[in-house]
Parts: structure tokens; C-alpha cells; sequence
């Protein structure tokens, strides 16, 4: 079982490459390089897709077609949208959907058009397993000096709607936009429902996790590139590695990596 896993900041992908046990040399196409081997005991293929929903789309489809990947992990940073979700929370998603899709008056707003929904699902247990490592590298594992630094207090974990759409969303009347028009959604970024639908195409279950950079409001950019640059990959490999080592490890990963 191969498990494909992209993030769309190189900051994120980057800080897994150290523990990756290479089995070949990395491969590169269409401007994106894809690394193999076995990643605490699973087999992976890890890339960075860049930012955006194209971006996203076309390095999840090469996954699958060209490393036949069985699964896909996406981690990365997002904004919030839920009144609920602070910076240096985790959202694990259960569903995503494209908040920049509308093609009315033929297809109904936010509907993928031919496919009839407009919400696209993760793999229940996987999400839940998903829950557990998010919730276990808070509780364990988590750099309280990174907290003060980024006023975080008690981050928790949240399961359930995440938005996407090729825009940054850094302005308070937009936020407010989608806060009625997608009431459940919890945290909004740009690649993540792209990604699930190209897994429901494709019949491969998906899994994305979120960690909360800003507050997708004014000066949301500024707090997105400080922790990018200083807390994202934390977040990235202390998720990563506590889902994988609670998974059962994939046959052809070597010994050595289990
Ligand atoms: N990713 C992280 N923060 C975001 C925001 N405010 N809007 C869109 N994508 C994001």
C-alpha cells in the first residue's frame, strides 16, 4: 500500500524529506518533483504540489496514474472560518468543497459540474485515525515555546467541513461572506477539496489535515508567512509521523524503517 502525501508550501514537504528512507532516486515531472521510499515504515511518495487548486489537481492525479498510489495525505496551513477555530488548531477534514465554484444558473452553486455534489468525503476510519495523531502530538509532543510565541493557548482539534478556492482570503467582509453562505465550514485554504476530488474520481481515499495559521482576516498574511516559516513543519511531520506509526506498516517497507 503506497501512500501519496503533498503539502503545498515546500516549508512543510521539505521537513519530511530527512526521515524519508529513499528507495530511488527522485523523480521529476511537470515541475514537480516526486520522492519514494518507505516514510515510518509505510511506503510513500511525497511531493510538493505548490499553492492552488490546479496545482493540487494535477500533482493528485499524477500520484495516482504515475505512482499508483493508494492513498493520499495532504497536510497544510489554512485560515479560519469557524468562529470556533483559533491559530495553532488542527482541522482534520471530513468532507471539502470548492468555495469558488459556481457554475449557475446550470449546476447548482458549489456543485462539481457532471457529478452531482458538491461536498467530496474522507475515509472515515482514516479520518478518525487521523483525529487521534492530531490530537496525541498536541497533548505530547507539541513545542510550548512555539505557543507563546504565536499566542496560542489549549489548540485543540476539529473534525469536519474544510473550504477551498483559488483566492487567500484576508478580508474581514469576505470572511464574513462565507461565513453565511457555508455555515459548517470550519477553515478555508486552496487546494485540499480539489485534491478529494480527484481522489473521488479516481476511487482513492483521501485525507486532509490543517493546521490553523490565520485568521483569514486583515493581516492574515503576515501571520500565514510567520508560521509558515516557523511552526508549519512542526506540525507537518509531528501529525505525519504520529498517524503513520499508528497505522499497520506496509509490506514492502523495509525493517529497518518499522
Ligand atoms: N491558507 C492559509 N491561510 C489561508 C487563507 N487565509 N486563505 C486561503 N488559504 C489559506
Amino acid at each position: 500500500m503506497t501512500i501519496g502525501i503533498m503539502g503545498a508550501m515546500p516549508e512543510e514537504v521539505d521537513a519530511l524529506l530527512p526521515f524519508l528512507e529513499r528507495d530511488r532516486p527522485p523523480v521529476s515531472s511537470g515541475m514537480r518533483t516526486y520522492h519514494t521510499g518507505s516514510l515510518w515504515g509505510h511506503q510513500v511518495v511525497i511531493v510538493h504540489s505548490r499553492m492552488g487548486k490546479v496545482a493540487a489537481a494535477t500533482s493528485a492525479t499524477h500520484l495516482i496514474v504515475e505512482h499508483e498510489i493508494e492513498s493520499l495525505l495532504f497536510t497544510g496551513v489554512a485560515g479560519a472560518i469557524s468562529p470556533d477555530v483559533s491559530i495553532g488548531d488542527i482541522v482534520v477534514a471530513r468532507s471539502l468543497l470548492q468555495h469558488d465554484l459556481d457554475a449557475r444558473p446550470i449546476f447548482p452553486r458549489f456543485e462539481a459540474p457532471l457529478l452531482g455534489r458538491d461536498r467530496f468525503g474522507t475515509l472515515h476510519e482514516e479520518t478518525a485515525a487521523l483525529e487521534i495523531a492530531a490530537r496525541t502530538y498536541l497533548a505530547d509532543d507539541h513545542d510550548n515555546a512555539v505557543d507563546s510565541e504565536f499566542d496560542i493557548s489549549s489548540p485543540r482539534v476539529h473534525t469536519g467541513l474544510v473550504i477551498s478556492g483559488d483566492q487567500f482570503i484576508s478580508d474581514p467582509q469576505t470572511l464574513a461572506r462565507l461565513r453565511v453562505d457555508i455555515p459548517d465550514a470550519l477553515c478555508v485554504e486552496m487546494e485540499g477539496a480539489a485534491v478529494a476530488q480527484v481522489c473521488y474520481e479516481h476511487g482513492a481515499p483521501c485525507l486532509v489535515v490543517r493546521t490553523i495559521s490565520d485568521d483569514a482576516s486583515h493581516g492574515a498574511e503576515i501571520d500565514f508567512a510567520k508560521f509558515v516559516d516557523r511552526v508549519a513543519s512542526h506540525y507537518a511531520v509531528g501529525v505525519t509521523r504520529r498517524y503513520l506509526a499508528g497505522r499497520p506498516a506496509s509490506e514492502s517497507a523495509p525493517r529497518s524503517a518499522r
